[in-house]
């Protein structure tokens, strides 16, 4: 039996979570079982920051990356580039069975392309979701990443009907489920052990329940419009008069608040980008969580936390169907409305979407090794 020679490419922040499981679910198959998978991770430096990718590497126990491409911030247009230019040798110096990417960020589609024109396979994890919105970067990069993906693993049942309304082959599609939540199960006991709250002064007692939501934002269609953060922003402060906010500021965002014209309430407490387990608990630990971020609206449905997602649209139907998630149209009144229902509701609970029970990056594993 061959040796199966793998890289994987992380580059931003909600890549870190995904790849600790599939890195994980490699290790332990080769302690048993062969072939034996070659593993590396390469990391195209699309954040840098500490807070932002170090942390996470070491909260989740992921391998250093092998190589770190140092590419930084940038345009689409040369961020992207600088990915491919700086991913090609790399390719070309180790020719591995499979590059794996994961998500929707620009490291993602960059490194797809770059393969696939070598005529290396690509492996595409959280492939298929679809927000039918194009003025969404990551709505371009997922399309075009599946376009030229080889195996198409998904995390809900949605996906595959998007891939083959698209015209990929179904036999290139696997279902198994979702890799982040794989990560989220395996650290939540751990992640309630965090002092968070306390640092926050949220939470005096052990006993206590504390009462708080927690907001993140940071897509470019909220943050990077003025007119639409000052809505966010008032709406915001709104709610915050009913409940203390906690809101930890992407890097984007940090810059675009500076430029509003009114200030946060001071019941809105802002703080740094925390690190996975901080934020973990944070979140489970919370009454309500308000959010334009992918990742948290599935966390949240696995977490039974009220998630409020401030967009027009998700990509991740099933945390509507089966999770705690609604959307919220970005209007002052929508938000604010939405908030206090949610607040009065309590806790939910939804039903676990398929194959969400820790199990996926088990499954990828399992059919990568069928495959070769
Ligand atoms: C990227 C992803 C987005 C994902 C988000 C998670 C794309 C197109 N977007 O958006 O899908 O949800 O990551 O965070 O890939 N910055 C720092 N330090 C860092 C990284 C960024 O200060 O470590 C600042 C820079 O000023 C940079 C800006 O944040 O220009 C935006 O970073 P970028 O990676 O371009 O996009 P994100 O908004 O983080």
């Amino acid at each position: 039996m061959e040796n199966i020679k793998i890289i994987s490419v992380v580059g931003a922040r909600p890549n870190f979570m995904k790849i600790a499981s599939v890195a994980d679910a490699i290790n332990a198959h080769n302690t048993s079982r062969k072939p034996f998978i070659g593993h590396l991770i390469i990391h195209t430096g699309q954040h840098y920051d500490r807070k932002m990718s170090d942390l996470f590497f070491k909260e989740l126990g992921i391998p250093a990356p092998d190589v770190n491409l140092g590419v930084g911030s940038g345009s689409h247009a040369v961020q992207t580039a600088e990915i491919m230019r700086r991913f090609e040798p790399l390719l070309l110096q180790h020719r591995p069975d499979y590059v794996l990417v994961v998500g929707d960020v620009n490291s993602t589609i960059a490194c797809a392309l770059v393969a696939a024109k070598l005529g290396i396979r690509v492996v595409h994890v959280e492939a298929g979701l679809r927000s039918f919105d194009r003025t969404m970067p990551e709505e371009i990069n997922r399309v075009l990443t599946d376009a030229i993906s080889d195996v198409l693993f998904i995390t809900e049942i949605s996906a595959e009907t998007n891939l083959l309304r698209e015209g990929v082959a179904p036999e290139k599609i696997h279902f198994v489920g979702n890799v982040m939540i794989d990560t989220l199960l395996k650290h939540l006991e751990k992640a309630r052990q965090s002092d968070i709250l306390k640092r926050l002064g949220l939470t005096n007692g052990k006993n206590s329940a504390a009462d708080y939501a927690v907001l993140t934002l940071h897509r470019p269609s909220n943050v990077d419009h003025p007119g639409t953060l000052q809505t966010i922003v008032d709406a915001l402060n709104e709610v915050a008069g009913h409940v203390p906010i906690v809101f930890p500021v992407h890097p984007r965002t940090r810059k675009a608040i500076g430029s509003l014209q009114r200030d946060l309430s001071p019941n809105v407490l802002l703080t740094e980008p925390l690190s996975y387990l901080d934020f973990l608990r944070l979140m489970a630990d919370s009454r309500l969580v308000l959010t334009d971020s992918g990742g948290i609206q599935e966390e949240t449905t696995v977490l039974g936390v009220p998630c409020l997602t401030l967009r027009e649209n998700t990509e991740r139907p099933v945390t509507i169907s089966h999770g705690t998630n609604r959307l919220v149209p970005l209007q002052h009144l929508e938000i604010v409305e939405a908030a206090q229902q949610a607040l009065h509701n309590g806790p939910v609970s939804g039903r676990m979407p398929e194959f969400w029970d820790g199990r996926s990056a088990e499954r990828i594993v399992a059919v990568l090794e069928e495959l070769s």
